[in-house]
């Protein structure tokens, strides 16, 4: 019976708190409210103060942590409160530097996840790594980072999601679903407008409410109503004035009142700066110490509380906002997890990292069909990215290490974020199992040598790579090492030469009028190899769409050169992110009539579709659009028919937009040769609003709203107006 009951609490609590709770969240207000009852002070500053779990500045972490991983928070046995386990991030348990670190099963970049527009599959890859999370002994994942791609160049846009809110809010939130569906507490990060890495401990981030809350605001806010992750990981800047991690707008005023949010915050590790302001600034957990100044939580907090200058009722929220995060995922009733990992079937979490993969890489270019590479090709040069052994990845606390170890070393920085870590999964190898033609590698490091191999072949396949992680901005959007001139050298040696890039960004391509084709495969994870040969096959087709703009060059950019100075260790800088407000990507690109290299949502197949009969209509007061997408080509493929909203042109409702357009909906699916779907996409309200101030509410425009609809933001094959009431 009471195994019903809590079924039937679930199944309630899932349906108040929006689509998805958290598997134990019914009673979790309850039994974290009554255990707080039961605590004393000491108890309770037990839980808000948070270790890193590797030794640093000769500080060893607490016995009890898992060595070299990020965080660990002491259990209290007494009351039944487990450690808290801390792991990062969202590609994979990654493990900080160490002499040994765990082999684990490496995801793509986020940026990859967005491009598969692929909602099932995010839950799916975020399952994946957190059952290798509990099976390495952890119940708390720092994944779920969903900054908006405001700068191409920032070196952390591998780890997340774009920059569309309603792309990267979903996509991030079915994450966190997966994540937290292994009886472990989710994160989200970083909390909020963290969206450059240089001088990230210290820059100022100018933004207004209204622009905060239509762009990377949406996207948490969504993620968060979509995964209710336990746990809000604030960020190192400030954000106008005040730093994240005490600001009582962000944490207090839009996350804990306007949103309802019942979980707790932690900081960055390193990104406590205060005990009372803090602490009544809405921060529940100091993270990772020793990387702050002081243990603002430690004792000082118990003075601040005995002194009064921090309300016990304070501590006692802090405190329930943990349990509370604990309870409803299930911590403290399901086992505790164990440092299992013969248990990881890495067989089958291989196919999902594939998968991600392959629906995350975007054919850009594609010209003559030169993809997939016909059976009769002859002979392929293979050049550089060390693509006879390997695929790049990302650097910094999100890194995961392969089985094997990286299988190329001494590359990259020595200490963190470095060095590089090459996944050992080779596209070359890959595809010589799935072509007849004679394979041959140059390293690419000498492009005459590199030209005159590709003379000769029938195809040539450039690898080009951009290292990127944690801490450092790219210095340009240019593929760097002089690998320009390789591409251009080599395709001005063979017309028939495709591009397979690796990059942690979007790139500038001075040779794309020289090259037959273009494919973006972003770190493409531990299976990335085989991920690429099948895409470049035909064995898989290609429906990746870009989830972020391929600028044509950084003068088309809100700031042209990135704030701040990454020589300066703590110096002070401001950035102004109401140059484009919420018109991050392609609104600011419409809003300002650029014309990018690559437009948002864009992505080639090897079949071609039609996106036709758009329709929209009022239906219980929701926008309700209605369309049919065909395969009018010879291959089975995936579509992903988007659709747009804006003001209709002229209309008085154009006020508070930030851009002609957003995106307000998509749907992919698989579709046969000359098969086709009807589909309905219902658009979230707040698509079709603006984020009043004075309310502080969403209100819906009132007037004519157009809707567009094709394969890409900037390939409308279908419009339609309707007319909104207020
Ligand atoms: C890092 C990152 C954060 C990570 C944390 C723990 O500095 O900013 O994303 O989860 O510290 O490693």
């Amino acid at each position: 019976m009471a195994v019903m009951k809590k079924v039937l609490a679930v199944a309630l609590a899932a349906a108040f708190a929006g689509a998805h709770a958290a598997p134990g969240a019914a009673d979790a207000d309850k039994r974290a409210q009554d255990t707080v009852a039961r605590m004393t002070q000491a108890e309770k500053l037990l839980l808000v103060f948070g270790y890193f779990g590797a030794e640093f500045a000769g500080v060893k972490p607490p016995k009890d942590a898992i060595p070299y991983t990020a965080g660990y928070v002491p259990g209290i046995p007494r009351l039944n409160i487990p450690p808290q386990w801390q792991t990062d991030a969202g590609l994979g348990v990654a493990t900080q530097p160490s002499p040994a670190p765990r082999e684990r099963t490496a995801l793509p970049s986020g940026m990859a996840t967005a491009s598969s527009w692929n909602a099932k599959l995010a839950y799916e890859a975020g399952a994946m790594i957190g059952r290798e999370a509990r099976l390495s002994g952890h119940n708390v994942i720092l994944g779920g980072a969903v900054n908006l791609m405001r700068d191409p160049r920032s070196g952390r846009n591998f780890e997340y999601a774009g920059e569309d809110p309603l792309l990267a809010g979903v996509i991030t939130g079915e994450q966190i679903r997966g994540n937290q569906s292994n009886d472990i507490v989710g994160t989200i990060k970083h909390f909020a407008f963290n969206d450059q890495e240089t001088n990230r401990n210290t820059i100022d981030v100018k933004i207004d409410e209204q622009a905060g809350q239509m762009s990377d605001l949406l996207a948490m806010h969504i993620a968060i109503e979509r995964g209710d992750p336990g746990s809000v990981m604030c960020s190192y800047n400030l954000v106008n004035g005040v730093y994240a991690c005490e600001s009582d707008w962000l944490l207090n005023q839009v996350l804990k009142k306007d949103w309802g949010y019942k979980g707790f915050v932690m900081s960055d590790w390193g990104a406590t700066h205060s005990t009372t302001q803090a602490a009544n600034g809405g921060l529940d957990q100091q993270s990772g110490w020793p990387f702050d100044k002081s243990m603002y939580f430690g004792p000082a907090l118990k003075e601040a509380v005995d002194n009064g200058h921090v309300p016990k009722e304070r501590l006692d929220d802090m405190a329930r906002r943990i349990l509370r995060a604990m309870y409803a995922n299930n911590l403290m009733d399901a086992p505790q997890p164990k440092v299992e990992p013969e248990k990881i079937d890495f067989a089958a979490h291989a196919k999902v990292t594939r998968q991600v993969a392959e629906e995350g890489s975007v054919l850009l270019k594609n010209a003559g069909d030169l993809l997939p590479l016909a059976a009769d090709v002859k002979s392929i040069v293979i050049i550089g990215g060390h693509a006879d052994k390997a695929v790049i990845s990302g650097g910094g606390a999100a890194q995961v290490h392969p089985h094997g170890g990286s299988a190329v070393r001494g590359e990259g920085p020595k200490g963190f974020p470095g060095p590089i870590i090459w996944l050992p999964s080779s596209p070359m190898k890959a595809l010589a199992s799935r072509t007849k033609a004679r394979l041959t590698y140059v390293d690419g490091k000498d492009a005459a040598a590199a030209a005159k191999a590709a003379a000769s072949a029938d195809v040539a396949i450039v690898f080009a790579t951009q290292w990127a992680a944690e801490s450092l901005d790219a210095p340009s959007m240019a593929l760097p090492d002089n690998q320009d001139a390789l591409i251009a050298a080599v395709a001005g040696a063979n017309k028939r030469t495709v591009v397979v890039l690796e990059t942690g960004n979007p790139v500038t391509m001075p040779w794309l009028n020289d090259v037959g084709a273009v494919l973006a495969a972003w770190f493409p994870g531990s299976a990335g190899g085989e991920a690429i040969a099948r895409l470049l096959t035909g064995e898989v087709n290609p429906s990746g769409r870009l989830a972020f703009t391929f600028p044509a060059s950084e003068a088309q950019l809100p700031r042209p050169k990135i704030d701040g100075d990454p020589t300066s260790r703590d110096g002070r800088f401001t950035t102004d992110y109401n140059i484009e407000g919420a018109a991050v990507g392609y609104k600011w690109f419409e809003k300002t009539g650029k014309k990018p290299l690559f437009a948002f949502g864009h992505g080639l197949s090897y079949t071609t579709y039609e996106y036709r009969d758009l329709n929209a209509r009022l239906e219980s007061g929701k926008v309700v659009l209605s369309f049919t997408v065909a395969n009018t080509g010879k291959r089975a493929g995936q579509a992903v028919a988007q659709v747009y909203a804006g003001p209709a042109a002229g209309g008085s409702n154009a006020a508070g937009w930030e851009s002609p357009r957003r995106l307000a909906g998509w749907d992919k699916m698989a579709l046969q040769p000359g098969e086709s779907r009807a589909v309905s996409v219902t658009v979230d309200p707040r698509i079709l609003s603006v984020w009043d101030p004075k309310t502080r509410k969403w209100q819906r425009t009132a007037g004519n709203v157009e809707f567009t609809l094709g394969g890409a933001s900037d390939a409308i094959a279908a419009r339609t107006t309707l007319a909104l009431p207020k």
